[in-house]
C-alpha cells in the first residue's frame, strides 16, 4: 500500500487521525515543525521535522516525497488561532496559503493525486441560515477563516489545472480526547473553551471567563457545535477511502447537528468532574457569532459517517479524564 504524507500530524486532531490509520495498518510519515504539536503524540510514526513557511520547505517535502510511492496527504497544518490571525495576518497567510501552495506544488511534482484539508466553520463567517449547510455562502469575518477559504480555492483550481482531487472537512468545535484517556488537546496557550473550563475546575486557573452573557440565545451564552476529535478522525479515514476508491472532490461539514451554549458546558464540566468551575462574565470577544451549529446530513448520507460521541457528556468525560493523565499537558518531547 502506498504511503500517506500527514502535515500536522503531532497535533491535535492530526495526531488522533495518525492513531486511526496506524490503527489500520497505514503507512504514515508525519510533516510537523513541532511548533504547536508534540512528539510523543505521533504515535511512533516517523516524523519530519519542517516548517512548511520556512525557507527549505520545497527541499524537504522533494526529500520525503520522492524516497516512495505516496497516494494521498492528509493536511492539518496550520496557524489556527483566530484572534492571533488578526493580529498578525502574514503568520496566516504565509503558514495557511503560502505553505499550503508549496505543499500542492510538492504534490504535482511527485504526481500525488489527492489530499483531505482541515477547513473550518470558520469560512462560513456569520451565518445567515442555522444551521449550517455546504452551500451555505462562505464570506470569512477573520484571515484565519479567510485563509482556510483561499486554500480550498486553490484545490478547486488545482484539480482542474493538475488533476489532484480533494476533500475539504469544515471542523465546527472540535473538542474531547482520545477515550484511551493518552491523547488530546494541549494548546499553548489553550484559549478553547472545554479545557479551559477544565482547567479551572482543577484550580489551575482562577476563573473562566464567560465572553457575553446578552447574545440573542436563550441562556445569552454563544452556542456552538462541538464535535469528538475521534469523530473528526474516522471522518478523514472515510474521506480517504472515498478519494482513493475514485470519488469525486467534495466538501463536508463536521458536526454533531447539535449545539451547546457556553453555560451548558461549563455545567457538564461540573457534573463530570463533580468540582465546581469559577467563572465571570466578561465582554464579547470580537469575532464571535452567537450561534454556529452545522447540519452533518451530507457526510451522514454520502460516506455513512456517524458521530460515536454525540453526547456533550461524554465529550467532557474524555476531556476530563485526558486532563487528569496529564494535568500539566504533554510530558516535555
Ligand atoms: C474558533 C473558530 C473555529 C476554529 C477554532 C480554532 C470561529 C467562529 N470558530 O472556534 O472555526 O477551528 O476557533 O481555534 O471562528 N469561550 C468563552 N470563554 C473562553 C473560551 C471560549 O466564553 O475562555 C466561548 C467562545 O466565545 C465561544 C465558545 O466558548 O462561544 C467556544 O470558543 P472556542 O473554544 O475558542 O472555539 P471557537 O472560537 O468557537
Amino acid at each position: 500500500m502506498a504511503a500517506l504524507l500527514v502535515t500536522g500530524g503531532a497535533g491535535y486532531v492530526g495526531s488522533h487521525t495518525v492513531r486511526e490509520l496506524l490503527e489500520r495498518d497505514e503507512h504514515v510519515v508525519i510533516l510537523d515543525d513541532l511548533s504547536a504539536g508534540h512528539v510523543v503524540a505521533a504515535g511512533g510514526a516517523e516524523i519530519v521535522r519542517a516548517d512548511l513557511a520556512g525557507p527549505n520547505i520545497a527541499r524537504s517535502l522533494d526529500e520525503v516525497l520522492g524516497r516512495e510511492s505516496f497516494d494521498a496527504v492528509l493536511h492539518f497544518g496550520a496557524k489556527a488561532y483566530v484572534g492571533e490571525s488578526v493580529e498578525d495576518p502574514e503568520k496566516y497567510y504565509r503558514n495557511n496559503v503560502g505553505g499550503g501552495l508549496e505543499l500542492i506544488s510538492a504534490m504535482v511534482r511527485h504526481g500525488v493525486p489527492a489530499l483531505i484539508f482541515s477547513s473550518t466553520c470558520a469560512t462560513y463567517g456569520n451565518p445567515e441560515r442555522v444551521p449550517i449547510a455546504e452551500d451555505h455562502p462562505q464570506r470569512p469575518i477573520n484571515p484565519y477563516g479567510r485563509t482556510k477559504l483561499v486554500f480550498e480555492w486553490a484545490l478547486q483550481d488545482f484539480e482542474v489545472a493538475r488533476g489532484i482531487r480533494h476533500v475539504n472537512l469544515r471542523y465546527f468545535n472540535a473538542c474531547g480526547a482520545h477515550e484511551r484517556g493518552d491523547l488530546g488537546e494541549d494548546h499553548r496557550p489553550e484559549n478553547h473553551l472545554i479545557p479551559i473550563a477544565c482547567e479551572a475546575a482543577m484550580g489551575k486557573r482562577a476563573h473562566l471567563s464567560i465572553f457575553g452573557d446578552d447574545y440573542d440565545t436563550p441562556d445569552g451564552t454563544c452556542i456552538r457545535d462541538y464535535i469528538h476529535v475521534q469523530d473528526l478522525a474516522v471522518a478523514h479515514v472515510q474521506a480517504l477511502e472515498h478519494l482513493r476508491g475514485g470519488g469525486a472532490s467534495a466538501s463536508f461539514n463536521l458536526g454533531t447537528g447539535m449545539g451547546h451554549s457556553v453555560l451548558e458546558v461549563i455545567d457538564a464540566v461540573e457534573r463530570v468532574s463533580g468540582k465546581e468551575v469559577p467563572r465571570e462574565v466578561a465582554p464579547r470577544r470580537s469575532g464571535d457569532p452567537p450561534r454556529l451549529v452545522a447540519t452533518s446530513e451530507k457526510i451522514r448520507r454520502v460516506f455513512g459517517w456517524e458521530p460515536r460521541f454525540p453526547s456533550l457528556e461524554r465529550i467532557v468525560e474524555t476531556a476530563w479524564a485526558f486532563k487528569e493523565h496529564f494535568p500539566d499537558g504533554y510530558p516535555n518531547d
